[in-house]
């Protein structure tokens, strides 16, 4: 038998929200906290430590909804982890996110300045995260969540975000989110895509091997093993501009929706365009067993059904020709959509607040989220469209430009205005079980 095949995860130590999908439709809340006492901290962490569930079981009824804790390089200070623990973590991680603006591509109105306030400061230290699939369960697990924190002097929540569904499972612009997710081998949930063959652990989760043949690992072992990273990400959505924008950009209404689709890689319903490229199907678009079944290079290398720089083929290029190799920039997003939907056909913006939490979880947050942020969605050079960016999602400073090939002239959209901004997120750390109770107990 290969290694693939032999690999086990422990799942009991894992945390739930690393491996498991959310539920659909959910609601979220994340909670920020600040450690102003070390011991406060780590009765944090013993009560932690008992409140989050874990991967194991996940056919049990109450599997779909957890409390997860994550911790920021910040946060591993103010428990005093000692020195070699902390040199020990990923580079990146020990920045953190505010730190790495410029690699983001978070400059201008998207810089660290304007993030809201505490994110990316030196205060957040610990993010709790509860999902649920309705708001009676999710109070319980919030509940769970609260004792956790609440009575310990010396332990500050200081912000909170509360997300939710959308209709129809879409994300504030109206596309159905949610839908392809890598396969992780040993971990016995399938991934969304039946072509991409399962994905190392060590890729998802610290002390496995991962596709480089490299096993991470922290000091001590047991600290990080069977834990994770995860990057938060508040991303604010222009609804009200991104609809003006199709309008005036497009003849009719059938016109608009294949422009979006065009810069999305699906029908608003899902449906991708590698399956359906001159009209949407929502009964594909709603079938997860066929609406992530497909590949891009031989069908279309060129890009003419799935243009190369749409959001979800540069985010994942799956088998298309490219320079690089696409397995080692993989994630798991737990994306979460916030704030009051724009009710459809307004194109004026009402001044509300709202757009996707966005998560990404993975081993390896270089490789991974800030590759794929600054290299596949912030330029085109990957794929041979110059420089190019993602016409829904980009950040940075320069204009965004998106090619939509066509016979027998392409189509080139100049100057897209910036629908997406950054108000702030954290790089955490996600223990597993065994690796909160070491930060609940270790020797000062
Ligand atoms: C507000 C910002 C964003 C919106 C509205 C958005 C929306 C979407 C939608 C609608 C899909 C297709 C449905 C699905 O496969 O689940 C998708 C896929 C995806 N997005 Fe995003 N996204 C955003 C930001 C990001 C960011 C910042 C990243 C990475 C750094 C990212 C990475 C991905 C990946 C990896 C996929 C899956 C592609 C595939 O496997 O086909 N997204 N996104």
């Amino acid at each position: 038998m290969s290694d693939r095949a032999n690999t086990v995860l422990e799942l009991d130590d894992i945390q739930s929200g690393v491996l498991r999908p959310r539920p659909a439709p959910y609601v979220a809340t994340y909670i920020a906290l600040r450690i102003d006492d070390r011991s406060a901290g780590r009765e944090l962490m013993r009560r932690a430590s008992q409140a989050v569930t874990s991967a194991a079981n996940p056919n049990s009824p109450l599997a779909d909804t957890w409390v997860s804790i994550a911790l920021t390089y910040q946060g591993l200070k103010a428990l005093g982890v000692p020195e070699e623990s902390l040199d020990s973590f990923s580079w990146e991680f020990q920045q953190g996110m505010a730190a790495r603006a410029e690699e983001l591509g978070d400059v201008g109105e998207n810089s660290p300045e304007y993030w809201e306030k505490p994110l990316g400061s030196s205060d957040v230290h610990v993010v709790i995260a509860a999902v649920s699939p309705n708001s009676t369960r999710l109070e319980a697990a919030l509940d769970r969540a609260r004792k956790t924190y609440q009575s310990i002097d010396g332990i500050e929540a200081i912000w909170r975000q509360d997300c939710h569904a959308l209709p129809n499972e879409k994300e504030p612009f109206g596309f159905r989110d949610g839908i392809s997710h890598p396969a992780i081998e040993g971990s016995g949930i399938p991934g969304s895509n039946p072509h991409e063959e399962p994905l190392k652990a060590g890729e998802f989760v610290i002390g496995y091997p991962d596709e480089m043949g490299s096993i991470q690992t922290t000091s001590p072992e047991l600290l990080g093993r069977n834990g994770t990273y995860v990057v938060f990400r508040k991303l604010h959505q222009r609804v009200a501009e991104f609809r003006r924008y199709l309008k005036s950009h497009s003849t009719n209404h059938a016109d608009e929706e294949l422009m979006a689709a065009k810069m999305m890689g699906r029908w608003r319903s899902g449906a991708p365009l590698a399956l359906c490229p001159l009209h949407d199907d929502p009964t594909l678009g709603a079938d997860p067993r066929r609406n992530n079944d497909f590949q891009f290079q031989e069908d279309d290398p060129a890009g003419l059904k799935t243009p190369a720089g749409c959001h979800i083929r540069r985010t994942n290029p799956r088998n298309a020709s490219i320079a690089g190799f696409a397995r080692i920039h993989r994630m798991i997003r737990r994306g979460t959509a916030y704030g009051p939907t724009l009710p459809d056909g307004v194109l004026d913006d009402d001044g509300a607040d709202r757009g996707l939490m966005f998560a990404f979880v993975g081993a390896h947050i270089g490789r991974q989220f800030e590759f794929v942020q600054s290299q596949w969605i912030n330029d085109g050079v990957f794929f041979g469209g110059g420089d190019d960016k993602d016409p829904i999602v980009a950040s940075g400073g320069n204009p965004i430009n998106f090619t939509q090939p066509r016979k027998p002239v392409r189509k080139r959209l100049q100057g897209i205005p910036r629908f997406v901004v950054s108000r702030g997120g954290e790089y955490c750390f996600m223990p597993g079980l065994q690796g909160l109770r070491w930060l609940a107990n270790f020797e000062t």
